[in-house]
């Protein structure tokens, strides 16, 4: 073959490479495919509008019941949030007016010194209300909600109190890892108000749980039980759970996408790397299966005849997708994008999505909430759909 010939081979076969599509990951996930799901979640959320009472928040559907939660239950805020999402990306104004109509419902929570979810149910209700409308009537309820969860912080154990309530004897001072996800809202309320008390308050117990709630392998613990005398950890159990040495997977869910949250807003690299090391726990571990949904717990001693928890696969994709954006290293970026498309390729499924009117309305079946309390299993829960719907979008801005 002459040099001539060599040169046309190369051009031939470059033109021919590159005219290829090739799939941009492994799964059979595509934007076309998020933009039907998107498209069938507007058609299910429009459905359930007319189904929920007055002054009342969708949370479940158990046994052919529609279940709500008031204004302040921990899930209050996904209903608003979800609907938020889905107005941002479909511009469809009788979504915009039920999320309004909802986000101001729960106005009066922003005073309530009682719980840790405040940033569950303030920022995805309020939080997104202004990321949208950048309306300024939203932002003083969202400060509020801040200085309410502060009241929340001791400065010797260096973290927030999640729980008021006890279980015997076992904690006095509980921090579930799920705290994680309220610091968003104090690190948004720095900014917004100027205020570095809440900032400081939410590296504090970041770097706090860093130390105290995670074991050598990147697993969290659910229940930290912290000392307010001399400061440290007194105990660490489960609450939700199969035993204190598990990993409960909505525990490692929430610890993914809080430290990678936790980059997002800070730029500090250590919880990037952080949350690198939590990936890897979660996609390396022998009991993620195929589809990549993880089961309720990853340590139940009954995989793999036991129930998968939709809401976890949903939170740990929208946290990948988010890292995928973050991390500089391409292979990585590539790889939490991929795993990322899987999850949702299989939550946008038949075997985890709803058909159109049924689940109550909700997008996502099979959820668990907590299955030791033998309450919520195998459900949809609003939380799920909220996450699932931010993966979706997030999905799409990438591209
Ligand atoms: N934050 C409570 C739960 O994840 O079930």
């Amino acid at each position: 073959m002459t040099s001539r010939n060599i040169l046309l081979l190369f051009i031939v076969l470059f033109a021919f490479g590159s005219c290829k599509q090739q799939p941009k990951d492994s799964s059979e996930f595509s934007p076309e495919k998020a933009k039907e799901t998107l498209d069938f979640a507007i058609q299910q959320y429009k459905g359930m509008i007319p189904k929920v009472p007055e002054g009342v928040l969708p949370s479940s559907f158990i046994d052919g019941e529609f279940k709500t939660t008031g204004i302040n239950g921990w899930v209050s805020g996904f209903y608003p949030g979800s609907l938020w999402y889905l107005y941002e990306y479909s511009n469809d104004e009788s979504l915009k007016a039920e999320a309004e109509k909802k986000t101001w419902l729960l106005e009066p929570i922003k005073n309530n010194t009682g719980t840790h979810d405040l940033g569950f149910m303030i920022f995805c209700s309020y939080g997104n209300a202004y990321r949208i409308t950048k309306n300024e009537d939203y932002a003083p309820v969202i400060i509020k909600g801040s200085e309410s969860l502060s009241t929340r912080f001791n400065e010797t154990a260096g973290v927030i109190k999640s729980w008021d309530f006890t279980r015997g004897d076992d904690w006095s001072y509980p921090v579930i890892i799920d705290n994680m996800m309220n610091l968003e809202m104090l690190l948004w309320a720095s900014d917004y108000s100027d205020n570095p008390r809440f900032k400081e308050i939410a590296l504090s117990h970041a770097d706090t749980t860093m130390k105290h709630h995670y074991r050598e392998d990147y697993s969290t613990w659910h229940v930290v039980d912290y000392d307010t005398v001399n400061g440290g950890a007194k105990g660490k159990m489960t609450h939700q759970g199969y035993s204190d040495e598990s990993s409960w997977a909505r525990g490692q869910a929430w610890g993914l996408y809080g430290y990678t949250m936790m980059y997002r807003m800070t730029g500090r690299t250590k919880y990037l790397d952080f949350a690198k090391k939590i990936a890897d726990f979660i996609l390396t571990h022998p009991n993620l299966p195929e589809d990549k949904i993880p089961y309720w717990d990853f340590d139940a001693p009954d995989i793999p005849d036991t129930y998968r928890d939709a809401s976890s696969g949903a939170i740990i994709a929208s946290a990948l997708l988010d890292m995928s954006k973050l991390v500089n290293d391409k292979s990585l970026s590539t790889l939490y994008y991929d795993n990322a498309s899987q999850m949702l390729s299989s939550l946008s499924s038949p075997d985890y999505l709803a058909e159109l009117n049924e689940n109550g309305n909700f997008i996502l079946m099979h959820g668990v909430g907590h299955l030791p309390g033998n309450s919520q299993i195998d459900v949809p829960l609003s939380y799920g759909d909220y996450y699932f719907i931010e993966a979706l979008v997030r999905y799409l801005d990438a591209q």
